[in-house]
């Protein structure tokens, strides 16, 4: 085991109303005492600050599915890091594959997000992935290699180490097919080793997590693993019963 702590995220995607958000929380809360994990659920804009006040004095944080890069100003839809902190959240996932492949989502967008979240006290969680195609053509690390650097372009040295990275293999996610430990491990040991060419102590500092088809059934053996420092789980994040199951396992 490593001792980096590990990070279990929900990420709830584009699910749940705002009282079905709270009664999530209180089926949870009394199933994952003393845990050792960090607890992170990420509801939809609209329920923020209904977790945060439904898992308010517990172990549990709460983040936001997007943010955009500016402090304010004319963007139509969009939510500044300011604006999520005001609703309570204390991290942000960044760069979701849905984001990238449905709403346009460039790395160059995610190399001003990344630090802007940090600089202003959010944990960034920064998910990167292939395509099934892009596997198949070994093309892997080249892609992985550039969404890490742009993501990553722009935070200081001194910080890297703070950013938390999800790796998440798109043919991967809500499809039931999980990456082998093996697979998921080699490319959060290969993640970590483009952090560790930029600065030895963030790369032994920063927290990679596996993403994709993540459940209580399998959960265990992909947290077992050195390399893998926690999971962003989505389609079993929903069951309070198999999120906290996962929570358990790590
Ligand atoms: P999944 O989603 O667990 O349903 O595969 C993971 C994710 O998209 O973060």
């Amino acid at each position: 085991m490593s001792e980096r702590r590990p990070v279990i995220a929900a990420n709830w995607k584009m699910n749940k109303s705002i009282e079905e958000a709270e009664e999530f929380c209180n089926a949870l809360l009394p199933r994952i005492c003393d845990v050792g994990a960090q607890v992170v659920i990420c509801p939809p804009f609209l329920a923020l600050n209904t977790v945060v006040e439904a898992t308010k004095g517990g172990e549990v944080e709460v983040a936001a599915q997007n943010m955009h890069f500016e402090p304010d100003g004319a963007f139509t839809g969009e939510v500044s890091a300011a604006m999520l902190l005001d609703a309570g959240a204390l991290a942000v996932v960044l760069g979701h594959s849905e984001r990238r492949q449905l709403f346009g989502e460039t790395d160059e967008a995610l190399s001003r997000k990344v630090p802007v979240a940090l600089e202003n006290g959010l944990l960034p969680i920064f998910c990167v992935g292939e395509s099934e195609e892009e596997r198949e053509r070994d093309d892997t690390d080249r892609v992985l290699r550039r969404q890490v650097d742009a993501g990553l372009s722009r935070v200081p040295e001194a910080r890297l180490g703070e950013v938390v990275i999800a790796y998440e293999p798109i043919w991967a996610i809500g499809t039931g097919k999980t990456a082998t430990p093996e697979e998921a491990e080699d490319a959060c040991g290969f993640i970590r080793s483009l952090v560790s060419a930029r600065s030895e102590a963030a790369g032994q500092a920063i927290r990679i997590l596996y993403g994709g088809s993540v459940k209580p059934a399998n959960a265990a053996d992909l947290l077992g693993r050195e390399e893998i420092d926690g999971a962003l789980v989505g389609g079993a994040s929903l069951d309070p019963g198999d999120f906290a199951a996962i929570v358990m396992a790590a």
